[in-house]
């Protein structure tokens, strides 16, 4: 719309006159917030971005190639993407606890994010002195107000970096709110697999494993996962549904029959939920018809899971997330 030229307009002049000819980083997460952010700083100070995808694993089928190869093509950023796969799984070996698994994903993100950064800064030219963040509005609002561009050294200066280093940030998407966010991300020519994305937790896959965390477990529940997703897509819901989490009861077993004899398999959560801000939630009225669909297809097509449950609590008292 005429508005959304206005903003995307505006804001790639501001960013030039914010950024003159130093240098800009950014860090992708495979959401919405900084996919877009990024595209706009791009498209204001084009090559002085460097944009760094930190690959964990922890994404959803298909979401980290789209932000690899799709993302690239559609927006011309220049990427770097770090596999750190092995990493991440290594670190969550045999980690059960929830607020562990967000520690060491946390810790991870920053240590693999600031070794990008310095090489980044190592290489010659015109020093890197801002961070985009994809802040929204309600983010603002969140945390109080404050003035634009502020300084995160306390907080991010967290490994290494040299200590006089300052970054100042820039955050484009400071006066947006998410509808608003992803009208400019098509604006920007994002594909919609990405704009169109739910909110999905830091932690990715992680805490929607019940159990420790490793390779197997990841591909089954990325296995179901897909299959609700491309069901809710079929059937038009993905407006509706503000978040599908789809949980795997990892260290739960329960007897089946599938095929010719007895299993004992894992059972998956569908958690579809409808929700304004994430704070209060109610569980999505989804057609049986789509329900059916979707259990009878995890069950013909994912080996490992026997069992489709249902989860109809609201939050409160249940919160989004199982973990
Ligand atoms: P809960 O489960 O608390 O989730 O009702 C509220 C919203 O926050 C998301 N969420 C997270 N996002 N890091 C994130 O970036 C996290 O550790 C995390 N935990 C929950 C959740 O997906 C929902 O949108």
């Amino acid at each position: 719309t005429w508005t959304m030229v206005n903003i995307v307009e505006e804001q790639i002049e501001l960013i030039r006159e914010q950024v003159g000819d130093a240098r800009v980083i950014s860090a992708l997460s495979g959401g919405v917030d900084s996919a877009v952010s990024t595209a706009l700083v791009q498209r204001a100070v084009g090559d002085q971005l460097t944009a760094v995808f930190v690959d964990h694993g922890l994404l959803r089928e298909g979401e980290a190639a789209q932000v690899r190869e799709d993302y690239v093509a559609a927006t011309g950023v220049d990427l770097k993407v770090v596999d750190a796969r092995e990493q991440f799984l290594g670190h969550l070996a045999g980690v059960v606890d929830p607020e562990e698994k967000r520690k060491i994903i946390g810790r991870e993100f920053i240590r693999t994010f600031e070794a990008a950064e310095r090489e980044v800064l190592a290489t010659p030219g015109t020093p890197v002195r801002f961070l985009v963040q994809g802040t929204l509005y309600p983010d603002v609002v969140e945390s109080g107000g404050g003035s634009g561009a502020s300084n995160i050294k306390s907080h991010h200066n967290v490994g290494g970096l040299p200590e006089d280093l300052e970054f100042s940030l820039i955050e484009p998407l400071r006066a947006l709110f998410k509808d608003e966010v992803r009208e400019v991300g098509r604006q920007l020519g994002i594909p919609e697999a990405i704009v169109g994305r739910h909110p999905f937790p830091g932690p990715g896959l992680a805490i929607r494993i019940i159990g420790a965390v490793d390779a197997e477990r990841l591909a089954i529940l990325r296995a179901a996962d897909a299959i609700v997703r491309q069901e809710t897509t079929a059937a038009g819901l993905d407006a509706e549904i503000w978040q599908f989490p789809v949980v795997l009861l990892a260290d739960v077993r329960s007897v089946g029959v599938q095929g010719d004899g007895r299993t004992y398999g894992h059972p998956v959560v569908l958690r579809p939920v409808s929700s304004e801000d994430a704070m209060t939630a109610d569980w999505s009225r989804l057609p049986y018809e789509v329900l059916e669909r979707i259990s009878t297809r995890i069950t013909n097509e994912v080996r490992e899971v026997n069992r489709v449950v249902l989860d109809v609590t609201s939050k409160p008292p249940g919160t989004i997330e199982w973990e």
